[in-house]
């Protein structure tokens, strides 16, 4: 244990930590309280006298203060660039900007990026960092409670293209994950809630007690009860590097983290990222699609699948693509996004379908006419 556990313990702080071992890297997440303040103390072993870039979140403008001021007790070369989020962000565009910027600010092959934001700062920079002079390190300090829950951790960065979400990117993994509570204060109402439905897919996938904890505590999570967070975070984030340790590049069951993706995807697709919905509540939407599917293929039950919409509709997750989005009216459209996901290959598009409560499975045997009769009523009801 470093000093700073001991001194965080003093102060009845807890800290907690993951590693996870993949054949490409290790590396550990540290989950708690009062974290920017004392990054130096965590980070000192990654980035001591190297060359720093904090590539921010523009809204953490006042965040970046407590982060940069802890940084700069190990490091005189320290530098930051504001970037504007949203999923419009997550653009080529930005990656050449941004490209460009770090190459201006000065970078070497030693040089560690710092992403500092939500999911869209984390899969850009992620991204950046990973073909900046071939490729550097860099650190995710996830400031969503989604990011903090998925995006941060198991490499996947990239950007949109304008067929179709994540389509350009590549797998590259952080050199330290730091995710402190505290800074989820700012966040609105409905981005907890987005960030709440990636918590309750990681259960959906592999965890039923998780899953049951969350019915009992899941609005205290999104309410704030900083104790529950750490430790709903920490319950997620396990499970998502379990599955990653097994298959860091997806070629067999990380496929099931995709849960309620290639619906949500598609719909944040069919609206063109213009910021009128949130990444978690298209998944949201997309989870409760699945189990549509599910239900219409006969492979769950109608009793499991009316005990997770109860749940979605008692924590303020939606659960229709009408309740979110009236900009959603044909289905051959919305049909036509899903196959431009990466999830389509072999003339086959891949779902994930839920079995119980804490299992679901890969099946590329769905025929068309089902998933489109599903959509038919979904949208035309
Ligand atoms: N790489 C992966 O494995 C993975 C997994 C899941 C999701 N994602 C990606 O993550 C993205 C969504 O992430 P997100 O929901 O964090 O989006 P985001 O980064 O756009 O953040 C959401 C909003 O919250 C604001 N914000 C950030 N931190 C804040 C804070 N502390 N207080 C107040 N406001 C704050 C942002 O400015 C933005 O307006 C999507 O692009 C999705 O594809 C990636």
């Amino acid at each position: 244990m470093n000093i700073l556990l001991e001194v965080l313990n003093l102060k009845k702080k807890p800290l907690k930590k993951l590693s996870v071992s993949l054949k490409s890297k290790s590396y550990e997440i540290y989950f708690g309280y009062d974290i920017l303040e004392n990054s130096n103390y965590i980070l000192e072993k990654y980035i001591k006298d190297k060359s720093i870039i904090i590539v921010y979140d523009q809204i953490l403008e006042k965040n970046l203060k407590f982060l940069s001021g802890s940084l700069s007790n190990i490091t005189n070369n320290l530098e930051s660039i504001g970037v504007k989020s949203g999923e419009k962000s997550k653009s080529l565009e930005m990656y050449s900007f941004l490209n460009e910027k770090i190459i201006e600010k000065g970078v070497d092959r030693k040089s560690i990026l710092v992403a500092f934001g939500g999911g869209v700062i984390g899969d850009l920079v992620g991204f950046v960092a990973s073909t900046m002079l071939r490729g550097i390190d860099f650190i995710q300090i996830p400031t969503t409670l989604l990011a903090q829950v998925d995006s941060s951790i198991g490499g996947k960065t990239g950007v949109n293209s304008i067929y179709g979400k994540n389509l350009i990117g590549s797998f590259h993994q952080p050199l330290a994950v730091l995710s402190d509570v505290n800074i989820l204060k700012s966040l609105s109402k409905k981005e907890l809630i987005s960030g709440y439905a990636e918590i309750i897919k990681h259960a959906l996938i592999k965890d039923k007690i998780f899953f049951k904890w969350l019915t009992g505590f899941g609005e205290d999570i999104i309410y704030g009860n900083d104790e529950l967070r750490v430790e709903a975070i920490y319950k997620a984030c396990n499970i998502k590097r379990e599955i990653v340790q097994e298959d860091e590049l997806e070629n067999g069951p990380r496929a099931l983290l995709n849960l309620g993706h290639t619906f949500g995807h598609a719909i944040e697709s069919y609206v063109n990222y213009d910021g009128s919905l949130l990444h978690g509540e298209a998944v949201s939407v997309g989870i409760i699609l699945a189990y549509k599917l599910a239900l219409k293929i006969g492979s769950t039950s109608s009793r499991e699948f009316d005990i997770v919409l109860n749940h979605f509709k008692k924590v303020g997750l939606p659960t229709s693509i009408k309740q979110l989005t009236d900009k959603i009216d044909n289905k051959n459209k919305l049909w036509q996004l899903m196959q431009n996901d990466k999830k389509f290959s072999n003339g086959k598009l891949s779902f994930i379908i839920p079995e119980k409560i804490g299992q679901v499975k890969i099946r590329n045997d769905i025929s068309s006419e089902v998933v489109l009769s599903l959509l038919k009523e979904e949208i035309e009801k």
